[in-house]
């Protein structure tokens, strides 16, 4: 029996119904992806207020790396809302917050001593990974990349690539913010091909010291290991190798934005681990809190010791009922291999998508790592050109077919999987299906310009 089941054509009259309230009540800024409102939800499969169940690849924007609701989460939430549900860690502290420090301190890449401290949000976390670069480095600049995303927050916005909707409007952002480009080898911006080019975007750094901004001020390079909202671009590993021998040699912090990528999305906990590279901090968000909103920064105990008492911190950081959740999720990860489920799912996925880029032009590139994987829609392979219009197309023809699924990409031209790791074989088969005739509509409705001879 199939998974998508639908009473009523998507969005049903009481999605509809509701969204009219929501217009009167709500400003547009507050976006969202699709016109559902969302009643109950278990596992990688979620019902509408009009009874339609449908299966959902969004995860939430990739915090349910565990799934809607399971069990052990949800237990652990439940004990702890018996015992006290707030008191600030910077009142009066609680043992989860330890235990979870601990845990984080254990699992992230790099084998020395780390401290850990916890927050609401990605953007929250990266916020605090700055501080605490600046005020360890005594330096003030940042590099950041182009077609990254780090958070809506006024530094983060600042370190986040895309203009339109994240940026423009929101002038002036905060200073010494420095950008170069990503190793996006399918667009590559300085028209190089890898690996003849040596991964000369990492190397040009030493230009950048150059030309644009000292070394000696350089606090810190902040990097999405895969990124996210740029449209989950997956460099080759030199890319790391080099990035973090220019870093060491003068003595700038490497920041792992781990906010999408970790907690077994890619096949391992974190991506760092697929590149080998042992960043000095790495900030953490999403599936952390297994849906409840919690965010870390993880790095060398004597860089995370460098601000002084009181000067990290915040009302709500650590929520004790999202420190238990975390706690669970992490248990989850191991007890149930969760790297390998991903990378199982990573290659389902790819064993279909190789077939529909043999079938259509539309389907430019194929990439990720594990259960982080993308399509990057084109009008024309020769010249790349973005195919936006016929992304969101497909993407509006899966959520009315039952199938919920996001876009990315600074051209917004990539359909992203971010599915609950815990997905089964037949419903990722079924949303598969779903997901290729889509394509094969848009391809359809577009006439024989996209397909392929
Ligand atoms: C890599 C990365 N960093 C930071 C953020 C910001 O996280 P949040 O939305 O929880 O503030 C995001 C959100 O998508 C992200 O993908």
């Amino acid at each position: 029996m199939s998974t998508i089941q639908l009473r009523t054509p998507i969005p049903g009259p009481r999605s509809q119904a509701l969204m009219r309230r929501r217009n009167a009540a709500i400003p547009q800024g507050a976006f969202h992806a699709t016109p559902i409102f969302i009643a109950k939800a278990e596992g990688a499969v979620i019902e509408d207020v009009d009874g339609n169940h449908l299966i959902d690849f969004a995860g939430g924007i990739g915090c349910l790396n565990t799934g809607h609701r399971p069990p052990a989460v949800v237990d652990a939430i439940r004990r702890q809302l018996d015992r006290f549900l707030h008191t600030s860690f910077n009142v009066l502290p609680y043992e989860s917050y330890v235990t979870l420090a601990e845990r984080l301190n254990a699992i992230t890449p790099g084998r020395f001593a780390k401290k850990t401290v916890l927050f609401n949000t990605g953007a929250e976390a990266v916020e605090n990974a700055i501080k605490i670069a600046r005020f360890y480095t005594k330096r003030p600049a940042v590099i950041c990349f182009e077609d990254a995303f780090h958070g809506r927050t006024y530094m983060a916005m600042s370190l986040t690539s895309k203009t339109h909707p994240y940026k423009a409007g929101f002038e002036p952002f905060p200073g010494d913010v420095y950008r170069i480009p990503f190793a996006y080898c399918y667009r590559c911006s300085y028209s190089l091909q890898y690996p003849a080019c040596e991964v000369h975007c990492a190397r040009h750094l030493e230009d950048t010291f150059k030309r644009v901004v000292a070394a000696e001020s350089v606090a810190a390079v902040i990097v999405e290991p895969i990124l996210g909202e740029g449209g989950f671009v997956t460099p080759p590993a030199e890319f790391y190798s080099t990035l973090s021998q220019i870093c060491r040699k003068h003595g700038i912090l490497l920041i792992a934005d781990e906010v999408q990528t970790g907690f077994a999305r890619t096949g391992a906990n974190f991506a760092c681990e697929r590149f080998g590279l042992q960043p000095d901090l790495i900030t953490m968000a999403k599936s952390l809190g297994g849906g409840l909103p919690l965010a870390a920064v993880t790095g060398r105990a004597e860089i995370m010791d460098a601000p002084g008492v009181g000067q990290l911190g915040g009302t709500f950081a650590g929520n004790p009922a999202a420190c238990e959740a975390a706690l669970a999720v992490l248990d989850l990860m191991e007890k149930e291999d969760l790297n390998a489920r991903a990378n199982h799912l990573g290659e389902v996925f790819r064993k279909r998508a190789a077939e529909w880029q043999r079938r259509w032009e539309l389907v430019g590139e194929v990439r990720g790592l594990g259960a982080m994987q993308a399509l990057e829609l084109v009008r024309s392979r020769a010249t790349r050109e973005p195919a936006d219009t016929e992304t969101k197309e497909v993407s509006q023809f899966c959520y009315e077919h039952g199938l919920v699924t996001i876009t990315a990409g600074s051209y917004s031209n990539v359909i992203r999987l971010l599915m609950p790791i815990v997905i089964t074989d037949a419903q990722m088969d079924e949303a598969l299906g779903v997901l290729e005739a889509g394509l094969a509509a848009v391809v359809e409705k577009r006439g024989a310009a996209v397909q392929m001879a």
